[in-house]
């Protein structure tokens, strides 16, 4: 079996830059390599992604129905992508998992912790990742980061820093004494966050 890493942590906190970088290192020492990302990672849950990242005609999506979008196109992810690759003997990079449902919907939107639990282990038949890294930035920091990278915004990074504050300490709290978690100072150089989850890699699985 290969390796299930995931990439958590609030918009902007660098996540894509890191998980690209790891994605080119593990292929640079022979390792096969599956870079995907959630919502999406199948042609399913790329449609979702669309729809969770562009509502529907301003519409104001439900809690409930917002959840079940992220653990329908993670069911499709966990069965179509990535237990047939871990089988393969690939690593899997997964940027967002179902720790994205537990803060972004638990702890940030108050659907009861319990509830998305059951969901999460559902959708996944109870697959953990092997390492989880959360990239961690003030929210503050991510708002900035956001506004320098100048797109527009999509509907969930049109939330408030108040909202980006709980998802963070909401992920800070989950990571607390929980050896599945690496957690990152976000806010140093890209290469320095980048040298600590290789070692990290290197420490656990080589
Ligand atoms: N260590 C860093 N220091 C400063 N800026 C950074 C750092 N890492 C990434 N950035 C910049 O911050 C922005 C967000 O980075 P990136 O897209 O990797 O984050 P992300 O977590 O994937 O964001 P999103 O949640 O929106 O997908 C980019 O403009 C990137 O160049
Ligand atoms: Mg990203």
């Amino acid at each position: 079996m290969g390796k299930f890493i995931t990439f958590e942590g609030i918009e902007g906190c660098g996540k894509s830059t890191q998980i690209q970088l790891l994605a080119e290192w593990l292929t640079s020492i022979g390792k096969s390599v599956v870079l995907t990302r959630e919502p999406g990672g199948t042609e399913l849950g790329e449609q979702i992604r669309a729809l969770l990242k562009g509502g529907c005609a301003g519409e104001i999506f439900s809690s409930k129905a917002e959840l079940l979008l992220f653990e329908a196109s993670r069911a499709q992810h966990v069965e179509g992508k990535i237990l047939p690759a871990l089988a393969r003997g690939d690593d899997v990079l997964c940027d967002r998992f179902f720790d994205s449902s537990i803060v972004y919907q638990g702890v940030a939107r108050k659907i009861f912790r319990a509830d998305v639990a059951f969901l999460n282990n559902f959708a996944t038949d109870g697959l953990l990742p092997d390492l989880t890294i959360i990239v961690d930035i003030t929210p503050e920091e991510s708002v900035e980061r956001l506004l320098k990278r100048g797109d527009q915004l999509d509907r969930i990074e049109r939330e408030s820093v108040k909202f980006f504050g709980d998802v963070r300490n909401g992920y800070l709290s989950i990571a607390e004494g929980d050896p599945r978690f690496l957690l990152v100072e976000g806010n140093q150089n890209v290469s320095d966050i980048q040298d600590e989850i290789r070692k990290e890699y290197g420490a656990r699985f080589m």
